[in-house]
């Protein structure tokens, strides 16, 4: 991370904690819905088949920054079906760097060439070992670490939400993550109980055995993109929601948070680390202070 960025965010970090203020500073825009997998824990893929024109993306990124977002991510459905016309994802990461996001990543399935070397990061889904994962997500595996091998910056990073099916698989992964050329860490999250994924949902038993797990593997050299003060209350789901400094954007709607924030009684079961991680941070929590500028500096 440049200087100067690391001054801006820390400035933005005191004025919210002292002044209580909830202008946001992560900004996600949706780029489609349409996705080219049908993964078993998804709810957000094909509800519309919809993949949105430049124009209109462009305008949901100005409007973003204006409202003070600089951390942007591109999400999908499946980021790199994105295109209209020449224009093509890499032309958008690029162009929110011109326009003045200090970090930009991008969260992908990895079933396409991983080309991308302008994005910070790009958070790519890795759901366990070979059989686990294929079960989530189908036959796509091989494909995936073949474009891991064949990719052209060391920009990526695993991200794993775990549920019931691949619980057990979080030392593969980590592991993977730390012997895997071009990946630089691995993220966490536990599944969020959608009404149509409840089956999913991990137990707060399981949950502590899974932050152990993680934990174990930092110790052990592990790099993970996630803060170990933060799995207490990811454990107990006892961290405030929603998250008022980041933003998603979809199709011109705007939500705090998450576009979850309509389905009812979901955030009391929000599974998203970067939820607890935030607003924990934002609360002035310093524990979550102090490792989060070790993990940022470390990563990013
Ligand atoms: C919706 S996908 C979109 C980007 C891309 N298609 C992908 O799979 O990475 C973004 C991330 O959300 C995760 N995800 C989807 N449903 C989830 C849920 N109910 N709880 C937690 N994570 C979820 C996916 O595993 C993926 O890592
Ligand atoms: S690849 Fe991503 S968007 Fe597509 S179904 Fe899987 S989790 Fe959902
Ligand atoms: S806190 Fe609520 S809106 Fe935010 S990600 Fe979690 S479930 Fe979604």
């Amino acid at each position: 991370m440049k200087p100067s960025s690391f001054l801006y965010f820390a400035r933005f970090g005191i004025k919210t904690i002292l002044f209580r203020k909830k202008t946001p500073i992560l900004g996600t825009v949706i780029l489609t819905d349409k996705c080219n997998l049908s993964c078993k824990h998804c709810s957000v893929n094909n509800k519309n088949a919809v993949i949105h024109p430049y124009n209109q993306i462009k305008s949901e990124m100005k409007l973003l920054y204006n409202m003070g977002v600089r951390i942007l991510f591109f999400c999908g459905g499946e980021t790199f079906l994105w295109q209209d016309g020449s224009k093509t994802l890499r032309q958008l990461v690029i162009e929110a760097k011109e326009m003045g996001f200090l970090i930009v990543n991008v969260v992908t399935n990895g079933t396409f060439k991983l080309d991308l070397p302008e994005a910070d990061l790009i958070l790519l889904s890795l759901d366990g070992n070979k059989e686990k994962h294929n079960q989530i997500r189908g036959d796509t595996y091989d494909r995936i670490i073949d474009n891991i091998k064949n990719a052209t910056a060391d920009n990526i990073c695993f991200y794993m939400a775990v549920n019931q099916i691949n619980k057990d698989t979080i030392r593969h992964v980590c592991t993977l993550a730390k012997e895997t050329g071009h990946v630089r860490a691995v993220s966490f999250n536990f599944h969020t109980p959608y009404p149509d994924t409840q089956n999913l949902a991990l137990s707060r038993e399981e949950k502590q055995t899974c932050c152990n797990v993680i934990a174990e593997m930092m110790n052990q050299g592990v790099p993970v993109f996630n803060l170990k003060s933060a799995f207490p209350y990811l454990i107990d789901n006892k961290f405030p929601t929603p998250c008022h400094q980041c933003v998603v954007i979809e199709n011109g709607k705007i939500s705090t948070c998450g576009r979850c924030i309509d389905v009812p009684g979901l955030c009391e079961k929000c599974g998203y680390f970067f939820v607890a991680e935030y607003t924990l941070l934002f609360q002035g929590n310093v524990k979550i202070m102090a490792e989060m500028l070790k993990t940022y500096l470390k990563y990013i």
